[in-house]
């Protein structure tokens, strides 16, 4: 009886070393934000955490729009052994230099929101792209204003049929930036609408930048904007508050204002009638989709996917070979924006 149990005993000891050695090294993730002080990209962050909350080793740095220094934080993740990294890129085009330091130490990149050049993303068969076509946000915000233009006659103030705006940019050599400029007045002459730019001017993303931009564009284009476009909420909104300032959203004195994201308190200002439209931007996936990928490559998973969206091709092409995720655009206005208040 006695040799029995320390038989059994032996036995549970080799299972219990067996079973330590095989325990899996916690995945390691490291995970850099272009600054945290862009609200869309706080509820992308938001998400990854979510995600990752006790399943994996997770840092997030904040790179404060330095790419010099995300690349050190780059440098740090790696030697503390991080098995992937998710990277938010402060300068898409500086991409390389990542992507060296990473493909040296044979970790996977997993890049996210800020598009580096397809010609870059081909150099590494190791590094993926989460993020969602610019092209289809302008796209729809030349959609919601054409709506709002056909259904208002009164909105072409001069009677001249041309439609006067002015835009809001976010960083100018930015993928979302450029894209959602150009989209959304070519969707508005696509429709047979004649524009006339006013101004054009970057505000960074930024809402109080903004405000400060469209003070000005309403003090040098006095009575003689019909639309407002602004790259994303940030803007719009501050776009929003000068527009205020200047009497506007009172009695019948109204500004049209679209914008992209989908925030919560654009969907607020959606709700007064402040808002015209925007266009939802959806974090919530584009979070889970870096993390789901990112994990996949921290564990060395035979099949690197996400639930959210399927691989597919820089050009939106549904491909398993594929290294991105785009996780699709949603046209927001106040016929559907209850469906997106959480
Ligand atoms: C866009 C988003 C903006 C800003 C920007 C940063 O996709 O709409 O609000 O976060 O990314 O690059
Ligand atoms: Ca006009």
């Amino acid at each position: 009886m006695k040799k029995l149990l320390m038989v059994l005993v032996a036995l549970a000891l080799v299972f219990a070393i067996a079973g330590c050695n095989k325990a899996p090294v916690k995945p390691k993730i490291g995970v850099a934000i272009y600054k945290f002080d862009d609200t869309f990209m706080s509820y992308v962050r938001n998400q990854i955490e979510a995600a990752a909350k006790d399943k994996i080793e997770l840092s997030v740095q904040d790179s404060q729009y330095d790419q010099p220094k995300q690349n050190d934080q780059v440098d740090q993740f790696l030697t503390q052994g991080a098995t992937a990294l998710a990277i938010n890129l402060v300068d898409p085009s500086a991409v390389s230099v990542i992507m060296d330091k990473a493909k040296a130490k044979k970790i996977p990149l997993v890049l996210f929101n800020r598009e580096p050049d397809a010609a870059d993303m081909a150099k590494w068969d190791k590094v993926y792209y989460v993020g969602a076509k610019a092209q289809q946000s302008g796209t729809m915000q030349g959609e919601i204003v054409v709506a709002y233009w056909k259904a208002h006659p009164e909105a072409d103030l001069n009677k001249d049929g041309k439609l006067q705006y002015v835009m809001l940019m976010g960083d100018p050599s930015n993928t979302d930036a450029k894209f959602r400029t150009e989209f959304s007045i070519k969707a508005v002459e696509d429709a047979g609408i004649k524009t006339e730019k006013l101004a054009e001017d970057t505000a960074m993303w930024d809402r109080v930048k903004a405000q400060e931009k469209m003070a000005a564009f309403l003090t040098a284009n006095k009575g003689k904007i019909e639309v407002v476009f602004a790259n994303n909420d940030d803007m719009g909104l501050g776009a929003i508050e000068a527009l205020k300032a200047a009497g506007y959203f009172k009695g019948k004195k109204y500004m049209p204002v679209v914008s992209v994201d989908a925030t919560p308190p654009a969907l607020d200002a959606l709700e007064q009638g402040t808002l015209l439209g925007t266009v939802l931007n959806d974090a919530v996936k584009q979070g889970q989709a870096t993390y789901d990928l990112a994990f996949a490559l921290a564990t060395g998973a035979k099949e690197i996917k996400s639930d959210v969206a399927p691989l597919a091709k820089a050009d939106g092409t549904v491909d398993p070979t594929g290294k991105y995720i785009w996780v699709p655009y949603v046209k927001v206005t106040k016929e559907n924006y209850k469906d997106f208040k959480k």
